[in-house]
């Protein structure tokens, strides 16, 4: 039989850079209304998706020209609200698709994460999954007291000792400590209480949890570190990864790299599922798609590229002139600990170490990226199913896609449900049911 895709869709661009002006019936709600969320969940969960999945950035993106103005103006992963409450509401009304939610381990306390997670865990009866990220982004730390950004490499050490906390907060109790007897009066066995007197090179935390041991007891472990020092961690707490490959020999390099990393830290790598980040526009002919494909590159205005850009690789590139030598910026960008790996570090890999673009190329090349042209795969149910597989065989048949909006979420989401899955599932590549009561059930069928 062949194996399972897993799929997730992820909501965190529904409204951001263009895609609200996009055509799309919201029922006449608009951003950040729960009721567009809602709508989303329920379409996600009748397609019988895996999850849905909410990045977090807390920045407004003041890269460009030390200004907010350009993020503002054009709506540049700004605004974002936070979606833990939203996820509470969202549970209500769905009973199987599972929620993915973002915090920066970088900013936050771990016994306040761990502790929250417990709850929506309860609250989702066990759909939850946590994406930790580091946080490449200025912007962000500027909210949480850092005036310069952490070193790279220690805030991946940082988020190791992060989830190794958590991990054992949410072991402190065991599953049959809590007795609530009434006849005696006991709530708890103290023996199976424990704590953990952690005192590590950034936390120090005493334990026990404050909270009943959820239905999943850990969150599902999500990470998407894609320099070598943030695929090293997720390789040794990461039940899944995001990729952000744009190629076939990207993907598989990336499947090597964390397979062998996980050998490394003693795990049997098909303990990892790869989520490669894709978007798909599907169309009942090629044409169709493709059309609509190339309306992602009018999401949003030329002023509003380069702002945008600044802001996730972390460099103002609005003092560039008028040609430019990549490997030379990349080099600024990783001594100024933002992530080493994006837009220019690729740039600069094509080019060489003296390569040299122009400012208007770099620009046109940018609009490929930051919209999400470059990882949107455009055709008919058939076509689109047919990379899917080609690319799924090619990463170890372990794991599946994350689907970003391409262009209009709810639309996006329609044409996954009612024409991608059905296509996938004939091919046997596809639950027909949810086989598991929890996310992590559902993951590994
Ligand atoms: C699909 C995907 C989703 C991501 N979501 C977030 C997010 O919500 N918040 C965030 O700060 N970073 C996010 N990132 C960035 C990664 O966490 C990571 O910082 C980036 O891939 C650079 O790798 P590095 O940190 O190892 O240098 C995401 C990356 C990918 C590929």
């Amino acid at each position: 039989m062949p194996r399972h895709i897993h799929l997730g869709f992820d909501m965190t661009m529904t409204h951001l850079n263009g895609r609200w002006r996009t055509p799309g019936p919201w029922a006449a709600n608009d951003y950040p209304h729960i009721g567009m969320f809602e709508d989303l969940a329920r379409t996600a969960e009748r397609g019988g998706l895996d999850m849905v999945f909410f990045g977090d950035g807390s920045g407004i993106p003041s890269t460009w020209e030390s200004s907010h103005d350009e993020g503002a103006r054009w709506g540049l992963m700004w605004p974002r609200q936070d979606m833990t409450p939203y996820i509470g509401a969202l549970a209500r009304v769905t009973q199987h698709v599972g929620f993915g939610i973002t915090y920066a381990s970088t900013f936050m306390p771990p016994f306040y994460v761990a502790r929250l997670l417990n709850s929506l865990d309860h609250i989702t009866n066990g759909r939850i999954a946590f994406n930790v990220v580091a946080s490449t982004r200025r912007a962000d730390a500027a909210n949480y007291g850092f005036e310069e950004l952490m070193n790279h490499n220690d805030r991946y050490e940082l988020m190791e000792e992060f989830i190794h906390v958590c991990k054992r907060l949410w072991d402190s109790i065991e599953p049959d400590g809590f007795l609530w007897d009434r006849a005696t009066g006991v709530v708890c066995d103290p023996k199976k209480v424990h704590r953990l007197d952690h005192k590590g090179k950034f936390f120090k935390v005493a334990g026990p949890l404050s909270a009943v041991p959820s239905p999943q007891r850990h969150p599902v472990l999500i990470n998407a570190g894609g320099s070598e020092r943030g695929i090293s961690a997720a390789a040794s707490f990461a039940d899944l990864v995001f990729v952000d490959a744009v190629s076939r020999a990207e993907r598989v390099k990336y499947r090597e790299g964390l397979s062998a990393a996980m050998t490394e830290h003693g795990r049997d790598p098909s303990e990892i599922g790869i989520l490669l980040y894709s978007s798909v526009v599907v169309g009942e002919t090629s044409e169709e798609a493709k059309a609509k494909k190339e309306r992602i590159l009018t999401l949003i205005p030329d002023e509003a590229i380069g702002p945008l850009l600044s802001h996730t690789a972390g460099y103002d590139f609005s003092k560039l002139p008028d040609t430019f030598c990549p490997a030379e910026i990349n080099a600024e960008i990783v001594a100024s600990q933002a992530s080493p790996v994006g837009v220019i570090s690729r740039l600069a890999a094509e080019l060489g170490p003296t390569g040299k673009i122009s400012r208007r190329d770099f620009f046109e090349r940018a609009r490929r990226q930051v919209t999400g042209y470059q990882r949107t795969v455009a055709g008919t149910p058939a076509e689109v199913a047919d990379f899917m597989e080609e690319e799924f065989v090619a990463m170890g048949e372990c794991g599946g896609y994350m689907l970003g909006s391409a262009y209009s979420a709810q639309r996006d989401l329609l044409d996954v449900v009612d024409f991608l899955v059905p296509e996938l599932r004939r091919r046997g590549r596809f639950r027909t049911k949810y086989e598991g009561r929890t996310l992590r059930e559902n993951l590994a069928s």
